[in-house]
């Protein structure tokens, strides 16, 4: 069975023409859409938050998940907003100032599931005490803040995770974010990754459809 996934980055999209670049990847059977938060201060770089993603919440089939990546110094504090704005997935650093476990709580209190990012320095043990509590690990495939970056091979950090959740019977979601294309999608699948972000390559492509299924399949 291929369970694999692919959430698309919006932070490649023509902003001016974002519902259009939506319908695109709808018809291009993208199965999530993800939204980049940054706050500035976590990364050196500021994106979007709360209002734009309603209004996304608005206008997105209910087949596409939204998939909300905060890269911002204190998720806590902002967990119940983003779950009202209609994130489904909520995924938050492992790095940022929130206490790791107050943060996962509050996510389970909404209807939004939770996640925790890993940047490329961080280890996979890191993340081991919060599995079972999570339905997905991000894996950061560059440091976070831009779009466009070069890959970093983070496999064995992949298999790491994958491993663990294996051994302890956990059926988790490994996603990873940054630079992935059709050769860095092989690479990663085959370490254990099954939900693909892509930004840049998605909507350079010809063919975003064909695009999709290659980073699927
Ligand atoms: C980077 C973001 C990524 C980015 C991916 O910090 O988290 O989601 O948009 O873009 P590409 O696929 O172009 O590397
Ligand atoms: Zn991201």
């Amino acid at each position: 069975m291929n369970n694999n996934l692919v959430s698309a980055s919006i932070l490649s999209a023509d902003m001016l023409n974002l519902e259009s670049e939506i319908r695109e990847l709808e018809k291009a059977g993208v199965n999530m859409l993800h939204f980049d938060v940054m706050d500035g201060v976590f990364v050196n770089n500021i994106t979007f938050g709360l209002p734009v993603l309603e209004q996304i919440n608005k206008i997105v089939s209910p087949y596409m998940e939204l998939d909300v990546h905060l890269m911002i110094s204190d998720p806590l504090k902002y967990i119940r907003e983003f779950d009202r704005a209609g994130a489904d997935i909520i995924t938050f650093h492992i790095e940022s100032e929130s206490d790791t476990m107050e943060t996962i709580r509050a996510i389970q209190q909404t209807e939004a599931v939770a996640s925790i990012a890993l940047k490329p320095d961080t280890p996979a043990e890191s993340v081991f005490p919060y599995m079972e509590y999570l339905s997905m690990v991000l894996v950061m495939t560059v440091e976070p803040g831009f779009g466009g970056q070069k890959f970093m091979d983070m496999s064995d950090k992949i298999r790491k995770i994958r491993r663990y959740a294996d051994e302890n019977c956990l059926e988790i979601d490994i996603q990873v974010d940054g630079g992935i294309n059709d050769k860095t999608a092989e690479t990663v699948k085959k370490a254990g990754a099954n939900v693909l972000v892509s930004g840049s390559y998605l909507f350079k492509a010809d063919d975003m459809k064909k695009a999709v299924e290659t980073l699927r399949a």
